[in-house]
């Protein structure tokens, strides 16, 4: 049987462990001193190593002939733990256990020292799922825990472990691995497992793994499955469903130009090839992006770690665009990038945002003032962050459009249904039955249960449910909008209420735009001569 790559390459030593030299340090340090704490709490973005590093130094505090603080991987000990028969290392997923008698166990387990090894080391993942009982019930563990006892806390999510816990835990954060780091490691696995990876398919690989070793040995497996053993840099764009910069460069050149028609040309044309509107849009503003960078910072070519033929190439075409242009154009797609969420016609939209551009200059006539300095500032600003925050490119799901929009492809037709829409048909029916959804929830899945209460239901169309989630429950809403998860909730809710139901999860604040647009759309088709019967 296959072995997922990143299951295959686990680091086994502190040494193997990829950009947290700090923390190796740190806990090599600790052990070679025989000075190890009874708490840890390890946090950092997904994929960076916190559980390798929990498991790593679980094996060297008890290994029996540990060399400068690294488990040896040798002896009885460390074999028992890297084969997984031993019992001194017990690993919970907290979101599966998270309620309070769980940890009722763990407090009972804690009493028995280890069997072989010196010390017994829990290895709690995503400690933030504990509901707040169990966090009360660990608290007294962590308090007095027996001296053969440690604790390893690991979570993407800090914010939500309470501080009387996380107050008495070393703590310590992992970094986004650098894009270089993680092109040295997929070279070497690559040539472990004999596959030749171009080194600039490698660092497409690395920015799109966003510093998750994980996602970049995950993206890797998949290139491999779908090339065979020799990956160049266009097996990778295609594996990622990314344009070709080609295509992209050619609409950026036409937008420069206003060339209305070549820009929807080859729109189209991708758009036939398979490309995700929504996704094309991703890529332009990535793009963009990039051109801005040159314009405006110095030493641009270190920050944006790009293949040098493709900074040659981003750098003429910078050199031929205006900045305020530049601006203008990431300032439109980004919101033509946030309507696409809610667009029924993907197509039409991107391609009418694009006409809108070209025509910009005349339309800008009619409407009223120049744009200010502050509109400039805040654009700037968004796009800079951008490379700090690369959302811009990660899929977005499609069909989460409520259904009585889904079917007229006449948007006249659209806007009169529109209009007559009983927003909140059905609502008082769904909020009433809530309870009772909820304990049904349970019944299947407490993780689900636990996802829900998180969330209000908010709004009903009579189609699509919205559950609004707090400003900080974007991992609750990302949960729920995984298929397998909103599935069996929309199952519950046929069989109570009756109603086939979609559910859409929000978050509070971010939802005003979509009525907004629809008014947008109409009102750019009705200045426009365009035709709309399109698929
Ligand atoms: N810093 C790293 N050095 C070497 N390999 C790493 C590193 N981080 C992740 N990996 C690779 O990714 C796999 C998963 O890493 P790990 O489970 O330790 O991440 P994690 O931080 O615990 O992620 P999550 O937050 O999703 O639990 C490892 O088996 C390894 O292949
Ligand atoms: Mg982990
Ligand atoms: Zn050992």
């Amino acid at each position: 049987m296959y072995t997922a790559l990143y299951r295959r390459f686990r680091p086994s030593d502190f040494d193997e462990v990829v950009g947290q030299e700090a923390i190796v340090t740190s806990l090599k340090n600790q052990i070679k001193n025989n000075m190890v704490s009874h708490a840890y709490l390890f946090t950092g973005s997904r994929g960076t190593g916190k559980t390798s590093m929990a498991k790593i130094f679980a094996k060297a505090v008890n290994c029996l002939e540990p060399i400068d603080g690294n488990p040896c991987n040798h002896c009885k000990n460390c074999l028992a733990i890297a084969n997984g028969d031993s019992t001194d290392i017990i690993e919970i997923d907290a979101a599966s256990n998270n309620g309070v008698n769980n940890i009722r166990e763990l407090r009972e387990d804690v009493k028995y020292p280890p069997s072989v090894g010196k010390y017994r080391v829990y290895i709690i993942d995503e400690v933030h799922m504990l509901s707040q009982g169990a966090f009360n019930a660990l608290l007294k563990t962590l308090e007095e825990p027996p001296a053969y006892i440690i604790f390893i806390l690991a979570t993407t999510d800090p914010q939500k472990v309470p501080v009387t816990i996380s107050s008495r835990c070393q703590r310590y954060d992992f970094k986004r691995i650098p894009a270089n780091r993680i092109v040295d490691r997929l070279m070497d696995i690559s040539k472990e497992v004999n596959i030749t990876l171009q080194p600039e398919a490698a660092l497409l690989i690395a920015r799109k793994a966003e510093g998750a070793l994980r996602d970049a040995l995950s993206i890797l497996d998949e290139c491999i499955a779908f090339c065979g053993s020799t990956i160049a840099r266009n097996d990778v764009l295609e594996v990622l469903g990314i344009t070709a910069e080609d295509s992209l460069a050619e609409i950026i050149k036409a937008l420069n130009e206003r060339d209305a028609s070549r820009c929807v040309g080859i729109v189209d044309q991708e758009y036939m090839n398979g490309k995700d509107p929504a996704q094309f849009t991703r890529d332009l503003i990535g793009i963009l992006r990039d051109l801005l960078f040159i314009k405006t910072v110095n030493g641009p070519k270190e920050m944006l770690d790009l293949p040098e033929s493709e900074y040659k190439s981003l750098n003429m075409l910078s050199s031929m665009m205006d900045i305020r242009e530049i601006i203008r154009i990431i300032d439109a797609l980004t919101e033509t990038e946030h309507s696409l969420r809610y667009a029924t016609q993907p197509l039409i939209v991107l391609e009418t945002s694009l006409i809108k551009l070209c025509l910009g200059a005349e339309l800008a006539e009619d409407a009223a003032p120049k744009e200010d300095n502050s509109i400039i500032q805040r654009t700037t600003e968004h796009a800079l962050s951008g490379t700090q925050n690369k959302d811009i490119n990660r899929p977005v799901k499609k069909d989460k459009v409520p259904e009585n929009r889904d079917k007229g492809n006449d948007i006249k037709g659209q806007k009169a249904s529109l209009a007559k829409a009983e927003p909140d048909r059905g609502f008082d029916k769904l909020k009433s039955a809530w309870p009772n959804i909820l304990s049904s929830a349970k019944q299947k899945s407490m993780v689900l249960f636990a996802y829900l209460t998180e969330g209000t239901p908010v709004g009903f169309d009579g189609s699509t449910l919205k559950i609004s989630y707090k400003s900080d429950g974007s991992f609750f809403r990302e949960e729920m909008e995984k298929p397998e998860n909103s599935e069996i909730v929309e199952n519950i809710i046929k069989e109570i209420t009756g109603l086939n139901v979609k559910m859409e999860c929000i978050i509070e604040g971010e939802n005003e735009k979509e009525d907004e647009f629809m008014a947008r759309v109409f009102e750019v088709f009705d200045g426009m001569d365009i035709k709309i019967m399109k698929e």
